[in-house]
C-alpha cells in the first residue's frame, strides 16, 4: 500500500504551525536537558560509588535532587507532548499505536524510576539496597529513551508503518533501521557530558577539584558525542546526508555551527573554565535541537509538510491558554525560588 494513503488527515489548527513548533522545541529541550542531567548525575553517582562515609556525605544534598528533577523534568514534557500533538498528532498518534504494546508501559516504568529515586535518596548511606535502587533508576531510564528514540523516529518514517500488516501486537519497534542506535547513543553520551556541567556546577563552591572533575566528564563524553554524531550522520539516507553536506544551506550552517560550538566548548572545559564551557554548550544544544528538527523536516518529505495544515484561528482561545501559559511559567519560576532559597537555608 502506498505510504501517503496510511497518513490519517490531520485536523485544522488554531493558530499558525510556526508559533507551536517554536513552543514544542522549547519546552522539549528543557525536558530533554533535565532528563539528561537525571541519568548523567545517576550514572556518575552509580560509577563512582563506595563504602566510604565520605562519599555519601558530600553526595547525599546532590541526590536529593534527582527526584526533584524529575518531577521538573516530566513537567516540562508534557507541554512538548501537547505541541507535538498539534501539529504532528497524525504522525505521532500512528507510530505510538504501532509500537503500542512497549509505549503504554513506560507509565508504570516512569513510576517505578521515580519512586526508585526517592528511595534511593532515603537509603542512601543507610541501606544496600540504595545502589540498587539507583540502577533501577537508570535501566528505566534507558528502557523508556529507547523507546521514544522508536517512537519518535518511527513518527518521522511513515514508511515503516506497513509493518503493521504483518504484526497488530502493537510491538513493531525500529531495530532494522540503523539510525536508532547512534540517536539513542547520542541520549546516553549526552547525559553523561550534562550530568560532568551539572556536577561541575553543584560543587563548583565547595570544591576545586570536583569542579575540574566534572568538566573532565563533560569534555570526554563530548569527544565522544562529536564521534556518535558523526555515527549517526553517516546511518542517515544518502539524500538527507546530502542536506546537512551543502544542499540546504540552512541546515548545513545550523550542524557545522552546532559542531563547531560542541569542539569550543571542549576546549574551555579542558581549560577547566566551567562559565565559557556553559555558554558553548547552551549555543551547542539550541543548534542541536533545530538539527534534530530540520532532520524530521527532511525524513518526512513529501510525505507531509506543515503548510499543508489547516488553520482554522481560534485567537480567543489562544489568548486565553497564552495568560494560563505565562501564569503557569511565574509559578513553576516562584517555585522553583523558594526550593532553591529553602536547600541554601539547610
Ligand atoms: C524518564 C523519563 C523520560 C525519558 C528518559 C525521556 C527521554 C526522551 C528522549 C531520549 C527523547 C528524544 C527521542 C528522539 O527524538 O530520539 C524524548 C522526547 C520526548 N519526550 Fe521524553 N522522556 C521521558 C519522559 C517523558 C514523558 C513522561 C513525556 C510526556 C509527558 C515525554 C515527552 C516527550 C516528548 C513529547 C518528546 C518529543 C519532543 C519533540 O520531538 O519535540 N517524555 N524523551
Amino acid at each position: 500500500m502506498n505510504q501517503i494513503h496510511l497518513i490519517p488527515q490531520s485536523e485544522p489548527i488554531p493558530a499558525p504551525s510556526e508559533i507551536f513548533i517554536f513552543l514544542e522545541q522549547l519546552f522539549f529541550l528543557i525536558h530533554i536537558v533535565i532528563i539528561n542531567s537525571i541519568l548523567g548525575v545517576s550514572l556518575i553517582i552509580f560509577y563512582k560509588w563506595n563504602k566510604n562515609q565520605d562519599f555519601f556525605d558530600i553526595n547525599k544534598p546532590l541526590v536529593k535532587k534527582i527526584p526533584i528533577l524529575f518531577a521538573l523534568g516530566i513537567n516540562m514534557a508534557i507541554p512538548a507532548l501537547l505541541f507535538l500533538q498539534v501539529v504532528f498528532g497524525h504522525l505521532f498518534y500512528t507510530s505510538s499505536i504501532l509500537m503500542g504494546t512497549f509505549w503504554i508501559l513506560i507509565i508504570p516504568f516512569l513510576i517505578i524510576a521515580y519512586y526508585s529515586s526517592y528511595f534511593h535518596y532515603k537509603k542512601f548511606g543507610v541501606s544496600n539496597y540504595a545502589k540498587l535502587s539507583l540502577f533501577l533508576v537508570i535501566l528505566m531510564i534507558f528502557y523508556i529513551a529507547f523507546m521514544f528514540v522508536n517512537n519518535l523516529s518511527m513518527m518521522e518514517m511513515p514508511e515503516k508503518w506497513t509493518s503493521y500488516f504483518s504484526n497488530r501486537k502493537g510491538t513493531i519497534l525500529l531495530w532494522s533501521v540503523s539510525s536508532i542506535y547512534p540517536r539513542f547513543s547520542h541520549f546516553i553520551v549526552a547525559s553523561l557530558a550534562i550530568g560532568g556541567i551539572v556536577y561541575s556546577l553543584y560543587f563548583r563552591k565547595s570544591s576545586e577539584e570536583k569542579l575540574k572533575e566534572g568538566l573532565k566528564i563533560f569534555a570526554y563524553a563530548t569527544i565522544i558525542q562529536i564521534a556518535t554524531g558523526f555515527w549517526f550522520f553517516l546511518t542517515l539516507p544518502e539524500n538527507i546526508m546530502k542536506k546537512f553536506m551543502g544542499e540546504d544551506l540552512f541546515a548545513t550552517s545550523v550542524f557545522l555551527f552546532g559542531v563547531l560550538t560542541a569542539f569550543i566548548s571542549v576546549f574551555f572545559s579542558l581549560k577547566g573554565k566551567l562559565k565559557l564551557s556553559l555558554i558553548f554548550l547552551i549555543l551547542t544544544l539550541v543548534f542541536m535541537i533545530i538539527n534534530r528538527y530540520n532532520l524530521r523536516v527532511f525524513h518526512l518529505g513529501e510525505s507531509f509538510n506543515v503548510s499543508q495544515l489547516k488553520i482554522l484561528p481560534q485567537w480567543d482561545v489562544f489568548a486565553v491558554f497564552l495568560v494560563i501559559f505565562i501564569l503557569g511559567v511565574f509559578v513553576i519560576l516562584y517555585m522553583l525560588k523558594i526550593s532553591v532559597l529553602k536547600s541554601k537555608r539547610g
